[in-house]
């Protein structure tokens, strides 16, 4: 990781950031800052390239062309792994979370997986102690009530996996956390309890979050893009997009109306 790119305020920066799949520019130039501690949200039609975007930032797919800087680096060729390192996050939907491990193991391997210890059985007795004790305070912060800590994770309902899913993401302690579409599959009561979860995490780190439940954007984002057809056509404050009319045209008219 080399020197920096611009602007030395911003936690994360994608510059002018291309992902073409043939013919289709998926992610067209897409400059995008994130401030320390901010939600921003990540708008626009299917389609527009906002899972593509969360791919080019989290390393999963490389970009074309452009930049890429996590807190003043440059981390434009680094893996996927090495921004996980450098402090990016991702929450990989339901996929990552062990199933058939109860809910509070798979808390204890995420903290163990973030210290750095090995999976060694005669490890120390006060490392266990440390970790189970970050585990149940990771647990208590994200509401997840210790009546489920036993059960098996893939039996929990499924909002109740996304909110452990969302624990095990925040469990690195990472700067930026990405969040493709948390509350999709979910009903009203759930959307509503992990909305809450997301705005009490508010300033613990810096999040980006692509979602389509409107309610749930304009209630938790600090700041909102909107991407239509691979373009970022607007950045600004939940009141600046409600009014920006281009993107009533192209995005929020049909949503909201
Ligand atoms: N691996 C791929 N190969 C070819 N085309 C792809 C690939 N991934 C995405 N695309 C195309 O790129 C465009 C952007 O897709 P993307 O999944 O990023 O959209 P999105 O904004 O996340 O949509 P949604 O709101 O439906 O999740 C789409 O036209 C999609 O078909
Ligand atoms: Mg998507």
């Amino acid at each position: 990781m080399n020197a920096l790119v611009s602007n030395a305020n911003a936690v994360l920066e994608a510059q002018q950031l291309t992902k073409r799949y043939g013919a289709l520019v998926a992610c067209d130039q897409v400059s995008l800052s994130l401030l320390p501690g901010e939600i921003h949200a990540l708008i626009g039609p299917n389609g527009a390239g906002k899972s593509t975007l969360i791919h080019l930032l989290s390393g999963s797919v490389a970009a074309d062309s452009g930049r890429l800087a996590l807190q003043g680096h440059d981390v434009t060729r680094a893996s996927s792994y090495q921004r996980v390192a450098a402090g990016l996050s991702r929450s990989y939907q339901i996929t990552n979370i062990f199933k058939q491990f109860s809910v509070f193991e798979n808390l204890l391997l995420a903290m163990q997986a973030c210290s750095g210890s090995s999976f060694s059985f005669w490890r120390a007795r006060a490392q266990d102690k440390v970790l189970s004790e970050a585990a149940e305070s990771l647990a208590r912060d994200c509401a997840i009530a210790p009546e489920v800590w036993p059960v098996s994770a893939g039996t929990l309902p499924h909002g109740e996996q996304r909110k452990l899913e969302f624990a095990l993401a925040l469990a690195s302690q990472p700067s930026v956390l990405l969040l493709d579409e948390p509350m999709a599959g979910m009903g009203p009561d759930e959307t509503l309890k992990l909305t809450e979860l997301i705005a009490s995490m508010r300033g613990r780190t810096t999040m980006l979050l692509v979602e389509h439940d409107m309610q749930a954007v304009f209630r938790l984002a600090d700041r909102i893009s909107v991407l239509v057809y691979g373009r970022i056509i607007a950045t600004g404050t939940p009141e600046e997009i409600r009014q920006h009319a281009g993107v009533r045209e192209a995005y929020l008219g049909e949503e909201q109306a």
